[in-house]
């Protein structure tokens, strides 16, 4: 029966990340920097929260949209930090982690024959999502380009076919950031080209170099963008599952009926436990992004020292830097380092071809096993040099 499946599925295999993590837990004595979440415990106050609510028979289904504290929370809390407007009542839905919130956005907007550009390299999570929505996914090569998706590549990218773009930073998996001069220059093409825009801000909380800025801030394409965010990174809520997309009213009532139809509505319980990570655990995020720019700063003077290189992240936990593959896929090149250095990074190349030639190591672990991590690495090249 396999066959009669639905014949995208074909096209669609588990993503590069998951593939390695897979033959990564067949080794014993590997240090791994692969991980994609904070290395923080919940907060006790976000995690007492969820405790209350089914205590107190919060268990129930909620409005489809989220609940409405929650949704004003959001709204209160995004209008405060990245000076957007959304309305609690008909512009802010809450989903179950930004992933649904993408696929079903994705849903609501794309059509067969439709193209989705999105930068390459990038989180592979899109992807697969666009081709089930029976449109196609267009990768613009940003590796020339400091890893940023510019106006002028949109541009250059763009066919009459091009219905959105997917506009990811701070990046998984380069870190790097867009300025507010180059979000301005995007929004003209978003406008010039009538053009949907999924702006994915997850990692939104935790940028180094200057604050977040929103493209959904410029009022000029509040009607072409569709903000994406939640609280698993920030609060470190992984396991919650809870996201939210922003849109305006008249695009949100339809994406609306997606998620109706799909999930319902996000887990009540997560629900309550959100409510009180925005509205009570603001400096949450502080406390673990003082920690993870503490650890950015040592990775990148070992890389210095092993002289990799890379753009320097301006957010998120990730470094990308480039590594000597010598004929070999970034894949095989990883599967190398695992055998003979005893440490895991993600191949590039999982994140699409434009990745390939480099490796994803991420910060989101304890200052020994980063130590540990590097030191393998340096003592893998230091005996390659003597060979
Ligand atoms: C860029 C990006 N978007 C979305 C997600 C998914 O987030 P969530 O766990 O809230 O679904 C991830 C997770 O790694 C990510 O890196």
């Amino acid at each position: 029966m396999e066959r009669f499946i639905n014949p995208q599925l074909s096209s669609i295999q588990i993503s590069g990340i998951r593939q390695f993590f897979n033959m990564v837990s067949q080794y014993e004595d590997v240090v791994s920097l692969t991980i994609g979440q904070p290395d923080f415990p919940t907060p006790d106050h976000v995690k007492e929260a969820a405790i209350e609510a089914i205590h107190t028979n919060h268990t129930s289904y909620t409005h489809n949209a989220g609940l409405l504290e929650l949704r004003k929370a959001i709204s209160h809390h995004v209008n405060e930090k990245y000076d957007l407007s959304y309305r609690a009542e008909n512009e802010v839905i809450v989903t179950v982690g930004a992933s649904q919130a993408i696929d079903i956005t994705l849903r609501t907007i794309l059509q067969p024959g439709d193209e989705v550009l999105l930068p390459g390299p990038v989180y592979p999570g899109y992807e697969p999502l666009i081709k089930l929505a029976g449109a196609t996914a267009k990768h613009v090569d940003t590796s020339q380009n400091g890893f940023k998706l510019t106006a002028d590549l949109i541009e250059q990218a763009v066919t009459a076919n091009t219905k959105c773009v997917i506009l990811p930073y701070p990046s998984n998996p380069t870190g790097v950031s867009l300025s507010n001069d180059e979000l301005t220059a995007i929004a003209d093409v978003l406008k010039a080209h009538n053009l949907f825009m999924i702006a994915d801000e997850i990692y939104s909380e935790l940028t180094y170099s200057a604050p977040h800025t929103s493209i959904a801030s410029l009022p000029s394409v509040r009607d072409h963008v569709i903000v994406v965010n939640g609280v698993s990174k920030s609060h470190s809520m992984t396991g919650f599952r809870i996201g939210y997309l922003l849109a305006p009213s008249w695009l949100a009532k339809h994406i609306l009926k997606v998620h109706q139809y799909n999930v319902s509505c996000a887990t009540s319980i997560s629900q309550y436990a959100a409510l009180e990570a925005i509205e009570n655990g603001q400096s949450d995020p502080l406390h673990m992004k003082k920690e993870y720019e503490k650890r950015r700063t040592y990775v990148l003077d070992r890389l210095d020292q092993m002289g990799l290189r890379y753009q320097v992240p301006d957010g998120a936990f990730y470094v990308f830097p480039e590594f000597p593959l010598e004929g070999m896929s970034s894949f095989d090149k990883a599967v190398q380092l695992v055998e003979e250095a005893g440490v895991a990074l993600v191949p590039g190349d999982a994140f699409s071809q434009y990745g390939n030639g480099y490796m994803r190591l991420s910060y989101a672990y304890g200052m020994d096993t980063l130590q540990e991590g590097l030191d393998r690495l340096e003592r893998f090249f230091r005996k390659k040099k003597s060979e």
